[in-house]
């Protein structure tokens, strides 16, 4: 048995030397392919694993094709939508995430952000507290879950919405709940975005949410690029020049933002909400231990396809 993993952005050294063990201790062969440059680098790796471990790495319907003894991939990470699972279902390869395992790792690097961004990028001018601020949690999960729990050590008042969670589920954890996302919107002082990318959430916060914020707003993005409709976002900043926008993923038209908006956006150079040395070892070894476990014992816990 040989588990490949396949991480263009690699995991901490103590990570994969971690998941190196657990997967040898199964008595399966692990083979690392990090910082690849090329989908052929990755074509190649995949041909004679039976697991393949990897993160944001894309793994198209010609990747899952090249992996002729593939049986079982595991996104070390919560969102799956660079995995083709359709491909992969039609295949019979089971398909994984490692849920909340990298979800305090984003949570901290909201709260970095949005201090920075109140502090007007830390360039010693007055800037603008936390406390007391309303923030909206757009998706409680277990990311919006972790953001919720710093929040309130801000003495931040904070609301949630999520299609999927009653009001009740929400409240109980002492979060308020709104009915809909017009509304959370409309209360949030700043909002921070935890949706994953599906058909519904792709393109959907734009110009005329954002338009509903109240004055002095921030959106805080650490989920996915395509939720946003990038010219709708761009236009409700040209219109509102109190409106802050800050992401760990880079829109596509980076520069317009930058040159037009330089003190009302921030981008950070590479996707790094999950990168610290803690998220790197949970989601890692999760990854690890499903995907060993997946080809002893046939466990599909947390399969998603
Ligand atoms: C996730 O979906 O888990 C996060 O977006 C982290 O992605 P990464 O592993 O590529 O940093």
């Amino acid at each position: 048995m040989r588990v490949l993993i396949a991480t263009e952005k690699p995991f901490a050294a103590s990570a994969v030397n971690e998941m190196k063990v657990i997967i040898e201790k199964a008595g399966a062969e692990p083979v690392l392919l990090e910082k690849y440059e090329s989908k052929d680098q990755l074509l190649a790796a995949v041909k004679d694993v039976d697991a393949l471990i990897l993160r944001s790495d894309i793994i198209d319907s010609q990747v899952i094709e090249a992996a002729k003894n593939l049986k079982v991939i595991v996104r070390a990470g919560a969102g799956y939508d660079n995995i083709d699972l359709k491909a992969a279902s039609e295949k019979n390869i089971v398909v994984m995430n490692t849920p909340g395992q990298n979800a305090n790792a984003v949570a901290e690097l909201v709260f970095g952000m949005l201090v920075f961004m109140a502090r007007n990028k830390f360039n010693g001018t007055t800037g603008t507290e936390l406390k007391g601020k309303t923030l909206g949690i757009h998706a409680y999960g277990n990311v919006g879950r972790n953001v919720a729990r710093v929040a309130k050590g801000f003495d931040m008042i904070v609301y949630a919405y999520d299609p999927f969670l009653s009001a009740e589920q929400i409240n109980a954890e002492g979060v308020i709940a709104v009915n809909s996302v017009e509304e959370l919107y409309k209360v949030s002082q700043y909002v921070s975005l935890h949706t994953p990318a599906t058909p519904e959430t792709i393109n959907s916060i734009g110009y005329n949410l954002v338009s509903l914020m109240p004055k002095g707003a921030t959106l805080i993005n650490t989920a996915r690029k395509e939720i946003i409709d990038e010219q709708g976002l761009f236009k409700a900043m040209a219109d509102r020049p109190d409106f802050v926008y800050v992401s760990d993923i880079k829109p596509s038209n980076i520069e317009d933002f930058t040159s037009a908006y330089p003190d009302r956006c921030f981008f950070t150079p590479k996707k790094m909400g999950a990168q610290t040395k803690e998220a790197n070892t949970n989601a890692g070894l999760a990854a690890a231990s499903q995907s060993v476990d997946f080809l002893k014992t046939g466990n599909q816990k947390f399969r998603v396809n």
